[in-house]
C-alpha cells in the first residue's frame, strides 16, 4: 500500500471548470495523525488555485469524524443525505457535502 493518496477531479463541464472535486484523501493508518494529511490537502489545493480553481466540493459519510477534520481546514457542511449509504449488516449512513472557496 502507498503512503497516501489524493485525488482531485477537475469539473469537465464549461460552467464547472472552476471547480473541482476531492474524491479521495487518504494515508496509511501507520501516518495517520502526523499532519502528512493536511499537507496532502493543503498541496493539493494550491496547485488548485494555480490552475485557476475557485472552489472545491467532497463528500464524507457521517459518523466517521472526518466532517471534523475538513471542517478545520475551511471546509463548510452544505447538505446531508441521509441512510444514502447501506451496509452489509443493514446500517445506514448519511452522505455529507462541504465545499471551500479557494484560495
Ligand atoms: C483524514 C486524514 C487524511 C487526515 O490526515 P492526518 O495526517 O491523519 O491528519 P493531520 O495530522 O494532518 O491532522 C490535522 C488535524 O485534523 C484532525 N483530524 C485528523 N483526522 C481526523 C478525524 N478523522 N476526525 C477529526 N479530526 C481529525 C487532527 O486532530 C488535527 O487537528 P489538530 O491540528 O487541531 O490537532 C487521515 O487521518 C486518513 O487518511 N484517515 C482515514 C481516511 C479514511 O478512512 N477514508 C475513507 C473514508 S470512507
Amino acid at each position: 500500500m502507498s503512503a497516501g493518496s489524493r485525488i482531485f477531479r477537475r469539473g469537465h463541464r464549461p460552467v464547472r471548470r472552476h471547480t473541482a472535486e476531492l474524491e479521495w484523501l487518504g494515508l496509511h493508518p501507520g501516518l495517520q495523525g502526523t499532519g502528512w494529511g493536511t499537507r496532502l490537502l493543503e498541496h493539493g489545493l494550491d496547485a488548485l488555485v494555480k490552475d485557476g480553481v475557485e472552489a472545491v466540493f467532497l463528500r464524507t459519510r457521517s459518523g466517521t469524524g472526518l466532517g471534523g477534520f475538513y471542517r478545520a481546514h475551511g471546509f463548510a457542511e452544505r447538505g446531508r443525505w441521509p441512510r444514502a449509504v447501506r451496509f452489509a449488516d443493514g446500517g445506514y449512513r448519511a452522505e455529507v457535502w462541504f465545499t471551500r472557496d479557494l484560495p
